[in-house]
């Protein structure tokens, strides 16, 4: 070792530093296969992901499910707080207190009617996992167990967080208003994905998801008859002006370089062929990535709404709500990812895959905390699970849940070294 400090050099043999090294790395590192670990509970995984998937909840109703998940819990005596009535806050405790890292799925359903014959076929009848968050419970559940038996060899406190609310985009921001969350050095959140084949992952740094905001536009007129338009405010073609000018935000106002959406998606007005309607209804919803234009999109929006309105003679009513931020993947989080993805999953699991646009509202602990969310592939045709998200006949590859359990904890060990 040249250099001590006195300035006078100082000799070692090689063998001690090694052995000096060993012990600090077997300190800080579980030497244990996590893929292996996690497979001893496969049977459990499964099991799991098909209870809740025969019991599937909405959001804010997930009352079942949370107390099953509690059940769970305790089994592994895991303690646990209740927030914002159906969300759970399990602690496991590691040998330090630092850093705290969070893993969070989402627990709720879809009003869906499943149309696939399964054995595990919903028995709520008009809901559905058809968002796979059944799987996402089972994951976490399933790393549970097991960093639940490394508890001892843990150099950092785990927070499980099973969040409601995600298909109403509320449910995170709720959970983390209460404070009950506390800080995170870090958060993984993860999503079954059938764009992309079982036995792959995707953690590309960056954007994932859009931003996700809806409206609702009241387009005022006045009311008349059909053949004596000079007399009325005619609110359709108000409307449909409205409709049209909109387009222009994303095709002449903003950045190419930028993705946005402006859609209306609803447009209701008028009872006859001869009567003018007092007033059009219109809905729709407004994704991006850049969080700048978030915040810019509202404003646009509504002074093209104003002057349009203005000129026709018409008058509006505006409401912008749920506006969620885009998911966006700290950089550093996606390189320890990424190495966790390789170790469990070699080179060929790791893949790449573009943003897409659809909300998630994991995008709140995001913004509040560096982390990652990855999409978990699900895909296997030869199990006939090709269809959607959201989609009647959505269905998983089981293996898949065993991938995603295996990321939680082997990305939890990867960051406890970073943070
Ligand atoms: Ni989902």
């Amino acid at each position: 070792v040249p250099g001590s400090a006195t300035g006078v050099p100082v000799y070692c043999s090689r063998d001690w530093i090694w052995s000096i090294l060993k012990d600090y790395k077997k300190e800080r590192r579980i030497d244990v296969n996590v893929l292996e670990e996690v497979k001893k509970y496969r049977e459990y995984a499964v099991a799991m992901r098909r209870e809740f998937h025969r019991h599937p909840e909405l959001s804010w109703q997930e009352t079942e499910t949370a107390a099953r998940i509690r059940r769970e819990l305790d089994e592994m005596g895991i303690p646990y707080e209740e927030v914002v009535g159906t969300g759970t806050i399990a602690t496991l405790k590691g040998k330090k207190d630092h850093p705290v890292i969070g893993l969070r799925c989402d627990i709720d359903a879809l009003p869906i009617k499943e149309v696939k014959e399964l054995p595990y076929r919903s028995e709520n009848d008009g809901v559905m996992h058809a968002c796979g968050h059944d799987g996402h419970i089972s994951m976490l559940l399933t790393a549970a167990k097991v960093l639940s038996d490394h508890r001892d060899e843990l150099n950092c406190t785990v927070k499980l967080i099973f969040q409601p609310a995600e298909e109403k985009t509320n449910g995170a921001l709720k959970m983390l208003e209460t404070g009950r969350v506390g800080h995170l050095d870090t958060v993984c959140g993860m999503h079954i994905f059938p764009f992309l084949d079982a036995g792959t992952i995707s953690v590309d740094p960056g954007p994932r998801y859009t931003s996700a905001a809806f409206m609702n536009i009241t387009i005022k007129g006045r009311s008349g008859h059909g053949a004596m338009p000079h007399y009325a405010v005619d609110p359709i073609y108000v409307g449909a002006k409205v409709v049209d000018a909109l387009q222009s935000i994303a095709s002449r106002e903003t950045n190419a370089m930028d993705t946005v959406v402006v859609s209306i998606c609803t447009f209701h007005s008028g009872t006859m062929a001869n009567i003018f309607a007092e007033t059009a209804e219109l809905s729709g919803t407004v994704r991006t990535f850049n969080p700048e234009l978030r915040k810019q999109l509202p404003g646009m929006i509504e002074r093209i709404i104003k002057s349009t309105c203005e000129a026709y003679r018409a008058d509006y009513e505006f409401d912008y709500y749920c506006d969620i931020p885009a998911t966006i993947n700290d950089e550093h989080c996606s390189e320890i990812a990424a190495g966790s993805v390789k170790k469990l999953l070699g080179e060929e699991g790791l893949v790449k895959y573009a943003g897409t646009p659809g909300g998630e509202d994991f995008s709140y602990f995001l913004e509040r905390f560096p982390g990652v969310y990855a999409f978990v592939g699900c895909r296997n045709e030869s199990k006939g699970c090709s269809y959607s998200l959201h989609h009647e006949r959505f269905d998983l590859d089981e293996d898949a849940l065993v991938n995603g359990a295996a990321f939680y904890v082997q990305y939890l060990l990867d960051a406890q070294e970073q943070f």
